[in-house]
């Protein structure tokens, strides 16, 4: 299996370190900037004799290099920089990614294609309408992480092993994520039986708040090792065809009462993408939330899709 990915900054080389290191497929980093994908691929290839593995990456400035790949990743991007308004980056990021999308539909017109690029909903959406691709073919990665560090929050405050729960966020990656607890299974039993609504309310608030949190202690950049973990957990879905249920941002035609436009749901992703779209028993405070949310997507959407 041939996977590309675009941007070799700290979540696209992070995760071409995961995926040579666990020989999930051949790997091709681009990023436009002079040696960086070259100086990556070198670091990542000079941990071959150690690791004992005989991965293959090459690093290089050239987008053509994404030929025939079964798998691209997008995190290309800029972020925030002092002075700049949310507006600039939206229109900023929305260029670069149309570009990449044009690139991607005319060399690995067959590819399954993961957005990271922020802001994640409406970069996913230009890039299903840029490419045309399929739409179980084209979805984006932010939800399926909302929900790994709610895990992590409920594992370290009720002291549960993480591997024991298994969190649902689904929504807009961003301030109106919707956090589940009724949909949050810790061992046999749901987060909202498990404990008092005000700690769930607090582990709720924490998860919304975490990527910010970690962007202020960083001072400079956003997180990167969970992003990573997050997006080799949906290739290996993908080439291990597992029809795992992970919550990605997918275009809904309907579902959820939601048309035309990307928004984190659960997921069935195995060999052909996204294999289904699970619709949740939402009670209506929470559809009305998931409205709500969408509404302002579709309003970001109409600014950069014509
Ligand atoms: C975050 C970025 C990766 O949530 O979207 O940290």
């Amino acid at each position: 299996m041939k996977i590309s990915i675009i941007g070799a900054g700290n979540v696209g080389s992070t995760l071409a370190m995961r995926i040579a290191q666990e020989d999930l497929g051949n790997i091709a980093l681009i990023d436009i900037a002079p040696g960086l994908a070259a100086a990556k691929q070198f670091d990542i290839d000079d941990s071959r004799n150690i690791l004992k593995a005989d991965f293959n990456i090459k690093g290089s400035e050239n987008i053509g290099d994404i030929h025939g790949s079964q798998i691209v990743v997008i995190t290309a991007g800029l972020t925030r920089k002092p002075g700049m308004t949310r507006e600039d980056l939206l229109l900023k990021n929305a260029q670069i990614i149309k570009n990449l999308s044009l690139e991607i539909k005319n060399s690995a017109p067959k590819a399954i294609v993961i957005v990271v690029t922020n802001p994640l909903d409406s970069m996913t959406y230009l890039c299903l309408k840029t490419t045309l691709f399929k739409s179980s073919h084209v979805f984006g990665m932010g939800a399926s992480l909302d929900a790994a560090r709610f895990a992590n929050l409920i594992s370290q405050e009720l002291k549960v092993a993480s591997s024991d729960i298994e969190a649902m966020v689904i929504g807009s990656h961003g301030e109106t994520m919707l956090v589940l607890p009724r949909f949050t299974n810790i061992k046999e039993t749901t987060l909202d039986k498990t404990t008092t609504s005000s700690k769930v309310e607090e582990l709720v608030k924490r998860t919304k708040l975490r990527g910010q949190e970690i962007v202020s202690l960083l001072g400079s950049g956003s997180a990167y090792f969970a992003p990573s973990a997050s997006i080799a957990e949906l290739i290996r879905a993908i080439h291990f065809n597992q029809k795992r249920t992970l919550p990605v941002s997918a275009y809904l035609n309907g579902e959820y009462g939601i048309k035309d436009l990307c928004i984190g749901v659960p997921c069935v992703i195995g060999e052909n993408g996204i294999e289904e779209i699970i619709e949740l028993n939402l009670h209506s405070h929470e559809k009305a939330e998931l409205q709500k949310s969408s509404l302002s997507l579709a309003e970001i959407n109409k600014r950069i899709v014509n």
